[in-house]
């Protein structure tokens, strides 16, 4: 038997386990940032690993690192200094700030859990067909919504609240230096299409990708790693023959969905496919990758089918030209782009979140006990081996030595000796590791150990020289 996460139970686990802290924790915290911790900090790396095999380990596609910072105009032709805000509403008694889309869900959510449906059926008709900000005002004056900290309804009209942090380059701090912290990697794409077509010699259908940190001064950051101001993207932008869009966006709807599920092993019934209803004036197709979070459905990865506007404003923002030219048959465009744009960090929580199991086992004298368990695929743990000498004496140490040190030339391993030997596989299921290798009074004898699978808790008995290899093959199954 085993019970589905609760946000709560992943919050301990992360904090106690050293997966997640709370950033600037000793002073108090710092919302909507958080800090990976000695065992998060692998799983989050396993996870950029397998996007960056899976998207460059291939001909058509090769990676960038470009810089955080960017030239202002970038964000300009981006449309992100003129569009990239929220609607937000204060309330004037408790001057809280509220997204005022959120402040209408919440009040739905709210309605329906007292069984008012029809009226939360009104709501939510209201909120979908809303065009403006004035059309959200008037939603929340004429439904009484409160705001949650006063109780009062005495609000501020909605007004736009740009999502970008603003800096200044030099010692001076006026407007003629502002720049911006990337609220995306995909502009830093998009800006070296040229260089990279011309320096590695691609030729479109081809893209390019790159893994790196963004930050949105979001106004509401609840759920933990879902929605921070600071957080990792990985992105792809493919480029195409104008024309070739619908294929390929259908290419990487299939390709994107399979990494969730074969690469990281994500249930698929957790994961849903919710395209989008409205879509961007310049947008051919998007559609979301959505996981069932404890707190609900929440997107982790946008593909989109995005046309020529992003190569198209740079083009007219820069006044260079951004255009692919065949040089045998003198065929010239802009391509066309199929953007996959995922959230590392949010999906280091989804895996999290999916991977978490808590079983009640049956115990020897007839009782029952409970095993936490992240039940991670092996290629993402953390610690791929943990080698458990069985006592602190008759050898026992010395060999489990001798195997940390080969196993370590592939895999993250653990050596623990603290505790019963049920302890210390309790603590490994608990951190996701997928193998145990016990180290007993045999192992001097014969140079075999036993290696626990986590999942099956089933032990079988191995010589040493073949673990790595038998490791290996049982990752890859
Ligand atoms: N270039 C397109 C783009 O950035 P997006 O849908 O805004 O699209 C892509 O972001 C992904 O980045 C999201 O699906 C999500 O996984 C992640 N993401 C966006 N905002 C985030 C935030 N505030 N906190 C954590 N992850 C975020």
């Amino acid at each position: 038997m085993s019970s589905p996460a609760t946000l709560d139970a992943i919050l301990s686990l992360s904090k106690r386990k050293g997966f997640v802290y709370q950033s600037s924790e000793i002073y108090g915290g710092l919302n909507g940032c958080w800090d990976f911790g000695p065992l998060g900090v692998e799983l989050l790396r396993n996870i950029k690993d397998s996007w960056w095999k899976a998207m460059t380990y291939r001909s058509d596609i090769v990676g960038i690192d470009s810089s955080i910072l960017m030239h202002p105009r970038v964000w300009e032709a981006s449309g992100h200094v003129g569009q990239f805000s929220d609607p937000m509403i204060d309330n004037k008694t408790s001057k809280s700030r509220h997204r005022a889309d959120n402040l209408i869900e919440d009040f739905i959510t709210r309605l329906r859990n007292k069984g008012k449906s029809e009226q939360a059926d009104g709501v939510e008709h209201a909120l979908a067909s809303a065009n403006s900000n004035e059309d959200l005002h008037a939603i929340i004056i004429s439904n009484c919504i409160p705001d949650p900290i006063s109780g009062t309804t005495d609000w501020t009209e909605v007004r736009n609240f740009n999502l970008m942090f603003e800096t200044h380059v030099g010692p001076v701090a006026d407007a003629a230096n502002v720049v911006y912290l990337r609220p995306e990697t995909a502009q830093g794409i998009f800006v070296n299409f040229k260089n990279v077509m011309e320096s590695a010699r691609m030729k479109p259908p081809f893209g390019i990708a790159q893994i790196g940190k963004s930050f949105r001064n979001e106004i509401n950051t609840k759920n933990f790693l879902f929605r921070t101001r600071e957080f990792e993207q990985m992105e792809m932008q493919f480029f195409v023959k104008p024309g070739t869009e619908n294929e390929w966006f259908e290419y990487w709807r299939t390709a994107r969905w399979n990494w969730f599920t074969e690469s990281l092993g994500i249930d698929a019934a957790k994961l849903h496919r919710k395209p989008h209803e409205k879509l961007a004036h310049y947008a051919a197709a998007a559609e979301d990758i959505e996981y069932h979070f404890p707190f609900g459905w929440g997107e982790i990865e946008g593909i989109h089918s995005r046309t020529d506007f992003d190569l198209g404003r740079h083009q007219e923002f820069s006044g260079k030209k951004l255009e692919y030219v065949d040089t045998a048959s003198k065929d010239r465009f802009t391509p066309y782009v199929i953007e996959t744009a995922v959230g590392a960090t949010r999906t280091f929580m989804a895996v999290l979140c999916d991977a978490y199991r808590e079983e009640i086992l049956p115990t020897d004298d007839g009782g029952s006990e409970t095993r936490s368990l992240l039940k991670l695929k092996p290629s993402i743990a953390p610690i791929t081996a943990a080698v458990l000498p069985l006592v602190n004496k008759d050898g026992m140490p010395e060999a489990a030595h001798s195997i940390v040190s080969n196993l370590e030339r592939w895999f993250r391993v653990d050596y623990d000796t603290s505790g019963a030997i049920g302890r210390r596989y309790r603590r490994q299921d608990e951190v996701g590791t997928p193998f145990c290798i016990t180290v007993d009074g045999q192992t001097i004898s014969d140079s075999t150990v036993t290696l626990r699978e986590r999942d099956t808790m089933q032990q079988d008995r191995i010589h040493v020289d073949a673990l790595a290899g038998e490791i290996q093959h049982r990752m890859l199954q």
